[in-house]
């Protein structure tokens, strides 16, 4: 005969208090997570440089190359293998090309539509983005046109930002990205879509909440995009500004955006949070950036973490946070490292 007394609970434990049991197996843990990372929503970042046999290091980005366009679709071919579907691709050029509006942003000689175009004759199925800012192609190396006392002519930066996004378009791109965060550039990129047809076939991700800060540097290395005077804070939100993204946000859902970008990832969960909800109803797309990328890499190199780990604890963060979509130079890697 079983006594009742030995089905009640011992002293002080209650039915709910062990969960233990619910992840005590690898598959078990896994099936904690809503959703899992999967190779579909990595976006991975390359820098196309403007001397066409180039293969560089990058000094202060690990792993990560700069490539000129005779060498990009070897590398990419290899990527694509292991099932990459996406990239954003970046412009690097001489200093003495450069000029006060970014003339070259869409020179159509210029590295980036000449990649569009290699990438979508070579990788019909390849989702090609761009970066849509003038830092990489101003003198001056601010994201827009200037006044003549140095700060934003707001009006000319948004009608330039709108041409080369265009431009990008034309040349095959299926997603402009627009990153220099002056205001009302989304809706003259929109415009600048639908008037000349294009809208029906790009994708416009906007970089909404973007803020300024300490994590570019390894970047604008790579870029040479480096103010020559001033810094971004005037465009770029400051860290504390969850109330101004969650403004931009809202704003950049009326002036036509199909997604959004939150960046840099990390440091700024909350507001990825806070965007997962303003915007539930689009795409959410975390960039994990280059400062934040470095950091594991030199954690990893001291011995301090474990690289691989690293990785995986830090964008199941982005997930759990709300990201469905993640920019990330750990791309290659993950395509290692996850099955499907
Ligand atoms: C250009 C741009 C930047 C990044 C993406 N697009 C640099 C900046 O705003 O200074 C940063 C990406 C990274 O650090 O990985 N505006
Ligand atoms: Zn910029």
């Amino acid at each position: 005969m079983v006594h009742r007394a030995e089905y009640l609970p011992p002293t002080g434990t209650s039915i709910g208090s062990i969960l233990q049991g619910g992840y005590n197996h690898q598959l078990s843990r896994e099936w904690q997570n809503p959703r899992q990372l999967t190779k579909n929503m990595f976006i991975f970042p390359l820098f196309m440089s403007d001397i066409d046999d180039e293969e560089t290091e990058m000094v202060h980005l690990p792993k990560m190359k700069r490539f000129g366009v005779n060498k990009i679709v070897k590398y990419v071919d290899g990527l694509v293998k292991k099932g990459l579907r996406a990239v954003i691709l970046f412009g690097v050029i001489k200093d003495e090309d450069k000029d006060e509006v970014g003339t070259k942003a869409d020179d159509p000689e210029g590295p980036v539509i000449k990649t569009i175009k290699l990438l979508r004759e070579n990788f019909p199925d390849l989702f090609i983005m761009c970066d849509v800012c003038l830092c990489e192609y101003t003198s001056h190396g601010h994201c827009g046109v200037l006044l003549e006392d140095g700060s934003l002519n707001r009006e000319q930066s948004t009608l330039r930002l709108g041409k080369v996004a265009v431009n990008y378009a034309k040349a095959g791109a299926n997603c402009v990205a627009p990153s220099d965060m002056v205001d009302g550039r989304v809706k003259d990129i929109k415009l600048g879509l639908i008037n000349e047809n294009l809208a029906h076939k790009c994708l416009l991700m906007s970089y909404s909440a973007k803020f300024s800060g300490g994590l570019y540097g390894p970047f604008r290395d790579t870029v040479g995009s480096q103010p020559s005077h001033g810094d971004r804070r005037s465009y770029q939100l400051p860290t504390g500004g969850a109330g101004l993204a969650r403004r931009a946000l809202k704003r950049d859902i009326e002036e036509g955006t199909d997604a959004i970008i939150v960046k840099p990832s990390t440091f700024y969960l909350d507001v990825l949070k806070d965007a997962a909800e303003i915007c539930k109803d689009y795409p959410i797309c975390a960039y994990h950036v280059s400062g934040e990328y470095a950091m594991l890499h030199a954690a990893a190199e001291k011995g301090v973490v474990d690289l691989k780990a690293i990785a995986f604890e830090s964008h199941y963060g982005l997930l759990r946070a709300g990201a469905t979509l993640i920019i990330s130079y750990f791309t290659p890697d993950f395509l290692d490292w996850l099955d499907q």
